[in-house]
């Protein structure tokens, strides 16, 4: 039996991660790409990779800052590495965060759920003015049903804390709980805390070598509702 054919019992709640996994992170370069050039891509990738180092970083000091702030440090650094000294260009990327494109088929596949009666929550490192944003300027208002921040419990993922907000806010058990995210570190912190987890492997990547693992791999999410019991 394939891994995207298998079902999980008992789920009342899908709670999604948001960047990268509904939001395509990589869609804020794109606006933007021809003031790039040719270090676009990399700019982005980097962008990305010292973002999340950050969050990693800051939640082993002890030091939390805002997502807003790590992820505009994050892409000072790539800049500067690349640079690019454009403070315009800089603004308007930051910004451009803030309207990020959601993947082409979060709006059906979130609708589908709840359809069924599966609740569709987020849970993000992001703070909640951003996600906020990224849930309106996506259309996703009517489809997510809560938006869960790290920044109620001051740390960021994987840290257990950040999990529990979820099983707190939604009033269900960990077991209950299908959580998606296409950030392998994240699917295996939130298969370590006990939910129930698809990797939603949007690019094609190893599986981490780390003490847990998500129980399905997707390559997207449209096959999230058969999974899920909700098909
Ligand atoms: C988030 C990052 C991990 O949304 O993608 O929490």
């Amino acid at each position: 039996m394939s891994e995207a054919a298998k079902k999980m019992d008992g789920i009342k709640a899908c709670v999604f991660d948001a960047y990268g996994t509904l939001f395509d992170v990589h869609s804020a370069v794109g606006r933007h790409r021809e003031r790039l050039g040719s270090v676009a891509d990399p700019v982005s990738a980097m962008w990305r990779t010292k973002q999340l180092e950050y969050t990693w970083l800051r939640s082993l000091m002890g030091a939390y800052e805002d997502f807003w702030q790590v992820t505009a440090d994050a892409l000072d650094y790539a800049l500067e590495t690349h640079k690019i000294e454009d403070e315009s260009l800089r603004n308007d990327l930051l910004q451009a965060y803030l309207q990020l494109e959601a993947y082409a088929e979060v709006p059906a596949t979130l609708k589908r759920l709840k359809d069924s009666g599966i609740s569709c929550s987020i849970l993000t490192n992001g703070s909640p003015d951003m996600i906020k944003s990224a849930v309106d300027s996506a259309g996703l208002a009517d489809v997510i049903d809560h938006s869960f921040s790290v920044q109620s419990v001051g740390i960021f993922k994987p840290d257990a804390r950040v999990y529990q907000l979820a099983v707190d806010g939604l009033g269900v058990s960990a077991g209950e709980i299908s959580f998606q995210s296409s950030n392998s570190w994240d699917a295996v912190g939130a298969a370590h805390f006990g939910f129930h987890v698809a990797w939603i492997n949007r690019f094609g990547q190893r599986r981490e070598r780390l003490p847990a693992q998500p129980e399905v791999e997707l390559a997207d999410l449209n096959g999230l509702p058969q999974v899920v019991g909700a098909a």
